[in-house]
């Protein structure tokens, strides 16, 4: 399998052999002995007009660690996008400027694949709008793998702010390419899941035995489930609607006590960053996987890179 030059747009476009293949991959490449070379004279373009912690960290540190460098910009107001620049002009002067992969987060849905048609090197996702986030996705998968020991046949509950959240649809999407799962979206009517991905999730798990279910209260799957994949509220797409987030702030909370009847394996995951929807009293449960789950990212975007930068195959 090979993903030199491939571009990372949306959960869509991978085959669940080739996530199998990349994230058997990761255990491989996080303890190779030539890691810090593998990348050597790459340098990655970071496009971010959003916010990011743990996405750009983790891509800088996992460039570093390979013997690659990083440039770009963190910021949209001191680019030239201030100054009304298309997207498509500021992709191709990285492009042109010897970089060998560009990362981009960008607030609009679908701004991702037009860097993509602009440049010629390949493209990572890492989240455009309440979109994609197939990077988030596959530390996800991961840490599926890594705390439940596969990903066919998992019961997940998510959580949160369903229909503005990139990481529950990219996790959604990517799901379906596997079997026997139960997807519990737990969310207020008004933050659901979106109404096409309930309908693909009824018509391409019907083929795969994957089950769907819409509840309203965390508590009335705890017990159930082996993950529970809580997300925040995304207020930067709900900016109209803040009394609406300050009531749901208090209703999707989970604290330890809420934890008693789970089973002993059930981790609970979040994409980061907390606000109010997890109390630190969480923390200390034996079911936090939230920081673990962060750094996995570390590892799977080493992965990625090596694989998109052709040092690994
Ligand atoms: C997520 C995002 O940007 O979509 N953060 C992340 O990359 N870990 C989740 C969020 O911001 O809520």
């Amino acid at each position: 399998m090979n993903f030199q030059g491939k571009d990372i747009i949306s959960m869509n476009d991978l085959t669940r052999e080739e996530i199998d293949h990349i994230l058997a991959k990761v255990d491989q490449v996080r303890n190779l002995p030539e890691k810090g070379r593998l990348c050597a004279g790459k340098v990655c373009a970071m496009m971010f007009f959003e916010p990011s912690t743990r996405t750009r960290t983790s891509f800088e540190v996992a460039m570093r660690n390979l013997g690659g460098e990083v440039g770009g910009f963190y910021d949209r107001k001191i680019t030239s996008a201030e100054k009304d620049e298309s997207l498509w002009d500021t992709v191709k002067m990285h492009d042109g400027y010897g970089f060998n992969v560009i990362v981009i987060r960008h607030p609009l849905k679908g701004a991702a694949r037009l860097a993509a048609e602009a440049a010629e090197i390949p493209v990572i996702n890492a989240g455009d709008g309440p979109n994609q986030h197939p990077t988030q996705t596959l530390l996800d998968l991961y840490s599926l793998q890594e705390t439940q020991g596969r990903i066919d046949g998992l019961t997940i509950a998510m959580v949160g702010d369903l229909a503005n959240g990139r990481t529950v649809h990219s996790m959604t999407e990517a799901l379906l390419k596997y079997t026997d799962c139960r997807m519990i979206f737990i969310s207020p009517r008004d933050l659901a899941m979106p109404r096409f991905l309930i309908d693909k999730c009824r018509k391409v798990g019907a083929q795969r035995n994957i089950t769907v279910e819409e509840g309203s209260r965390i508590e009335d799957y705890i017990s159930e489930v082996d993950v529970l994949y809580m997300t925040r509220i995304q207020v930067e797409r709900l900016e109209e609607r803040m009394a609406v987030v300050e009531k749901l702030r208090s209703i999707y909370r989970l604290e330890a006590g809420m934890l008693r009847n789970a089973r002993p394996t059930m981790k609970v995951m979040h994409p980061l960053p907390r606000v109010t929807e997890i109390a630190p009293d969480v923390d200390a449960t034996p079911h936090a996987y939230y920081f673990e789950q962060a750094r996995n990212g570390l590892f799977v975007r080493e992965t990625l890179l090596a694989l998109i930068l052709g040092a690994v195959q």
